[in-house]
């Protein structure tokens, strides 16, 4: 039996298959190595991958049909998805909307057919479909924390509005077609071969080169920063208990500790050695001011908490972001 990982040469992804193989599982993995960011890191974190024997490989577009449906001729023992491939940024989406729609919204769809069709054809079926929504879900809400119950329908960017579109056309396929499926609303997610456009990276790399660190909304932010192993083990625990029936549900996974920005650079100063520049101006448009999870459900279902502290994970991002940029 075999897990198929898509977006596998991405931050999460990349993350996950390692931990599938580690644990003795055998991974399809496949990306079409977007250029939204600089592919060579995505090429750096594939290579260990490659290297596992359970490990197979597939460029390919989610979105293209003929594409993943072959994949399931291929790959006859696909019991269980994790479907992470997505076009990922809040601002980005401003820029370019056919891609967030393209890869998030058709992409998402094709996997679903994917999934209906192992789901239905396959002796034994498919197990678990399991995919990446995000906090960007709750838009304007202004209760926090966010609970999975709260109000998810004033999207503040084009990429929460496709993540939201994923959910509904999730729990569609699993009233439909007898799907077990299980959205994850991610919170901001930080640590090693993690994003360039996120703020970690941004972060660490402004201070180290002593340019300006720009803060929106005055500095007013606070952000639930959930470390990559906490957000890979969580993944797991999911993925291993799909829901007793057919039907589609969603859980939050984030660190449950909405911290001060301020604070955020301040550890990122303390890690690199260096005082940061920094600048204050007002917010942008489809910027959250604040997010904090509420993991309540995930912890009572899965038995999952969050471990690693900014505390603990900002260190351990700067550690490998100094030696991946040769610094
Ligand atoms: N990192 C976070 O903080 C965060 C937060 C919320 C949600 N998410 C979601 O989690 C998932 C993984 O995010 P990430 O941070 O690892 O992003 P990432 O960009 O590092 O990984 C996504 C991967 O998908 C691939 N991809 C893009 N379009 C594709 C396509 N059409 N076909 C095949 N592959 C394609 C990219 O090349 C990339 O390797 C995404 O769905 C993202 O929206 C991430």
């Amino acid at each position: 039996m075999s897990v198929l990982v898509t977006g596998v040469a991405g931050f999460i992804g990349s993350h996950v298959a390692g931990a599938l193989l580690a644990r003795g599982e055998a991974v399809v993995g496949v990306d079409n190595f977007s250029d939204y960011y600089d592919p060579v890191l995505k090429f750096a974190r594939l290579k260990p991958l490659r290297e596992d024997k359970g490990f197979h490989f597939l460029e390919a577009d989610v979105a293209d049909r003929t594409a993943m449906l072959d994949l399931a001729r291929q790959y006859g023992d696909l019991d269980r998805i994790v479907h992470l491939a997505a076009q990922p940024g809040v601002r980005h989406s401003m820029v370019d909307p056919y891609i967030y729609v393209q890869t998030n919204v058709m992409g998402h769809l094709v996997m679903l057919e994917l999934a209906r069709g192992l789901a239905t054809q396959k002796e034994g079926g498919l197990k678990h479909f399991v995919y990446a929504s995000s906090s960007s879900v709750y838009g304007g809400n202004a209760k926090l924390p966010f609970a999975v119950s709260d109000p998810v329908d004033r999207p503040v960017s084009l990429y929460a509005a496709t993540k939201r579109a994923d959910e509904l056309m999730t729990e569609t396929y699993g009233h439909l077609y007898g799907l077990r499926a299980t959205g994850l609303r991610y919170f901001t997610v930080y640590g090693p071969w993690g994003r360039p456009d996120m703020s970690p990276w941004i972060f660490a790399k402004a201070i180290h080169e002593g340019r300006t660190l720009h803060l929106n909304h005055q500095g007013r932010i606070r952000r639930d920063f959930s470390y990559i192993d906490d957000i890979v083990a969580g993944t797991l625990a999911v993925l291993d208990r799909p829901p007793a029936a057919a039907g589609h549900r969603v859980y939050n996974l984030g660190a449950a500790r909405s911290e001060d920005i301020g604070r955020v650079v301040a550890l990122f100063e303390k890690a690199l050695g260096r005082t940061a520049q920094v600048e204050l101006r007002p917010g942008e448009p489809g910027d959250m001011p604040e997010t904090a999870a509420d993991i309540e459900g995930t912890t009572r279902d899965f038995g999952w908490t969050p471990k690693v502290t900014v505390e603990q994970g900002i260190p351990l991002f700067v550690d490998w972001f100094k030696t991946y940029n040769r610094l």
